[in-house]
């Protein structure tokens, strides 16, 4: 798939805006709708500062970026369909329905769902559809965070999911392909895991927030972009993985259920850096000094990787 393609990005919140700015700065052009006139509003202000933030001139990328108020008029001419609206599964599952009767009977149907398996998404669809339906999850922020996981389900064409993943390569991603649609696919699994992990230490009383983040940042965290957990097992031995995992493993949290540490702080109002308080504490300036941390970190690093 060569550009100009023209892609239809649902949803322009905080990964859609993202999203259709990688493919329009790939030579795509781009139509961009949102159920909410404010988010539209915004996009292209969002993504302008994302580009200057990344030294990239703005406005040949708005050039080929058009905000159109009705689904219809969004994908009626799409090759591609991206949906990045909000996670609930029935309005997903609703959405795609509509979407498969508007867009022409060429077009790729894809989600960008965080966890919920695309073959539930898809129920909604006739066979034909369900075909051209392929999982594309991108990471947070879509248009710095190379990787997107292109999900395949048992009814994906094989020629979807070549066309997807040429398409990403070609504007600058690194798609992995997930061979089985299993909720959550593969970073969400690893990185909840941990998550999982952490929470279960803060509440046998280990340690506090602030240590994990301090020690996932101050030791494998610093390897991990150069060495991926498959490499450090071979170069530590397989003996010596085999060896922590029989110690470590019975020991480790299975808990099959939300932490009531996350319970407990949501009650409170807890519910994070927006309310001011989460698993840690947060100032007004921190929301747009994190974000701003986040950009620069990872500016530098593809830059580094290019
Ligand atoms: N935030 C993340 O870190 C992240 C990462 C990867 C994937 N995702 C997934 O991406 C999707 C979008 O997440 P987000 O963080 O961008 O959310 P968001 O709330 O920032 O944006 C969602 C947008 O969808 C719009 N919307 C909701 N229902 C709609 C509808 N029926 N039609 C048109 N527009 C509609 C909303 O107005 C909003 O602007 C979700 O499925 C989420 O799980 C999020």
């Amino acid at each position: 798939m060569h550009p100009p393609l023209s892609i239809a990005v649902i949803g322009a919140g905080l990964m859609g805006h993202g999203i259709a700015q990688v493919l329009a700065h790939a030579g795509h052009a781009v139509v961009l709708s949102d159920a909410d006139p404010a988010m539209l509003g915004t996009v292209r202000g969002r993504i302008a500062r994302n580009l200057e933030e990344m030294g990239v001139p703005a406005a040949p990328v708005l050039e080929r970026l058009r905000t159109v108020p009705t689904l219809a008029a969004a994908v009626s001419d799409a090759d591609m369909v991206i949906e990045s609206v909000a996670e609930v599964a029935n309005v997903k599952q609703g959405l795609l329905a509509e979407v498969a009767s508007l867009a022409p009977a060429h077009a790729i149907l894809t989600s960008n769902t965080s966890v919920i398996p695309i073959t539930r998404l898809g129920e909604r669809l006739d066979d034909d559809a369900r075909g051209r339906l392929v999982g594309t999850h991108w990471w947070n922020p879509p248009h710095l965070i190379p990787l997107v996981e292109v999900v395949r389900t048992a009814y994906t064409r094989q020629d979807v999911v070549d066309r997807t993943v040429a398409l990403l390569r070609d504007a600058g991603k690194v798609p992995v392909v997930v061979h089985r649609d299993v909720t959550g696919f593969i970073g969400n699994r690893l990185n909840q895991a941990m998550w999982r992990e952490a929470l279960a230490l803060i509440e046998a009383g280990v340690c506090d927030a602030e240590t994990i983040d301090t020690v996932v940042k101050s030791s494998f965290g610093l390897r991990l972009p150069v060495l991926g957990p498959m490499e450090n097992a071979d170069l530590i031995g397989l003996e010596l993985t085999r060896n922590l995992h029989a110690l470590l493993l019975p020991d480790l949290s299975d808990a099959k259920t939300a932490s009531p540490l996350l319970d407990a702080a949501i009650a409170r109002g807890h519910t994070g850096l927006a309310a001011g308080h989460g698993l840690r504490s947060w100032t007004p300036e921190d929301a747009e000094a994190v974000r701003r941390r986040l950009a620069a970190h990872l500016i530098v690093s593809i830059k580094k990787e290019a």
